[in-house]
């Protein structure tokens, strides 16, 4: 056979090991050959490719980012875009696409397969864990444990400072960075988009743990989450996909703590250090898991078709039972969270 593979949307740790995975699996257990399509569905509408190998795959299990770079590029809002990819992929003489991405990618993945009939597999990345029908994307797990490690940064010097310390992190519709993160990084209050934010609250909550005794806190808030009131800014930028650029709401929630609390408060804004650098060993694993049943899957000419794990198994799931809603935050993970709020 011969396989195009892409990853678009959003980067995160473990899109080259899936690379990986995908040229490894395909040339050597089935002789197939692999072409790269570069910077997302971009690369196939404009025709930039790369060939791939085992020899230019090789020692990337580690490496954060993806070789083949990506984009948020709509193919439906490019014009001739789904008829170019077609073309493209005809050139190439590819027999099927591996398009490695979130709810958007795969979104367009599941069109381009129904309305158009591309041979395509989907891979679930995304570090704010949102796309459905699979436990987890890659990417979260290295997510979280940044977040862990910058909040116990945050802790030795909010604590040596006695000052409330807002850490603002990814999580578009989702909670579930801020959440995970926040329960490991021992969080005394975290704020998700799942949940308009109740200042009163918040302020209530830091009052009574400094009443008894603690004179530093330190407050998770993704990026998404909103006041109760709050309206969306129409003059803010959005992508092709419609979504509007986030982030600043840790900045205003500071001013609001300090102002109702007095106490002293700074906001930290981690963004996109949560997407960079090396997956954790979890990550690669679920990575090349994922890469070595897309190219199963592809050979067996299961298209349509999305990998996901269902608790430590992996199956899988047609892509439309991925994209039709997100998954957000399970709210009995954000009680457990809760007992430590105060
Ligand atoms: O979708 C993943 C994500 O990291 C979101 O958490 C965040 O809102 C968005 O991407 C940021 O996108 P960009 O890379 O375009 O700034």
């Amino acid at each position: 056979m011969r396989i195009g593979i892409l990853t678009g949307g959003g980067d995160c740790p473990g899109l080259n090991a899936v690379l990986r995975a995908v040229v490894r699996r395909s040339v050597k257990e089935y002789g197939s050959e692999v072409v790269g399509f570069l910077e997302g569905f971009r690369g196939v509408i404009e025709n930039m490719v790369m060939p791939l190998t085992m020899h230019s795959t090789g020692g990337l299990i580690h490496r954060g980012g993806t070789i083949l770079r990506t984009s948020r590029t709509n193919p439906f809002k490019v014009e001739r875009g789904p008829e170019r990819i077609k073309e493209n992929m005809e050139k190439h003489r590819l027999d099927a696409l591996i398009v490695v991405g979130g709810e958007d990618t795969c979104g367009v993945a599941n069109r381009l397969y129904k309305e158009h009939n591309l041979n395509l597999v989907c891979v679930p990345k995304t570090i704010d864990n949102d796309i459905n029908a699979t436990d987890v994307a890659f990417g979260f797990d290295t997510a979280v444990n940044i977040v862990a490690e910058a909040l116990d940064r945050l802790h030795t010097t909010a604590e040596s400072h006695n000052r409330v310390l807002v850490c603002e992190v990814m999580g578009r519709n989702a909670g579930w960075i801020a959440c995970y993160g926040g329960i490991a990084g021992g969080a005394d209050f975290i704020l998700v988009p799942e949940r308009p934010i109740n200042l009163t609250a918040v302020i209530n909550s830091i009052k009574q743990r400094h009443a008894r005794g603690r004179d530093f806190s330190i407050v998770v808030v993704a990026e998404g989450a909103k006041f109760d009131d709050e309206q969306v800014n129409p003059e803010r930028e959005v992508d092709a996909f419609g979504h509007v650029r986030l982030g600043g709401i840790g900045e205003i929630l500071a001013k609001h703590i300090e102002k109702e609390t007095g106490f002293e408060t700074r906001s930290t804004t981690l963004g996109h250090i949560q997407r960079g650098g090396s997956p954790t060993a979890f990550d690669r694993v679920l990575a090349t898991r994922y890469g070595v049943l897309a190219a199963d899957l592809v050979h067996q000419k299961k298209f349509g078709t999305m990998v996901a794990l269902h608790g430590n198994t992996l199956v899988d799931v047609p892509i439309e039972d991925a994209v039709n809603s997100l998954k957000t935050l399970d709210m009995d993970i954000y009680k457990v969270a809760e007992v430590f709020f105060g």
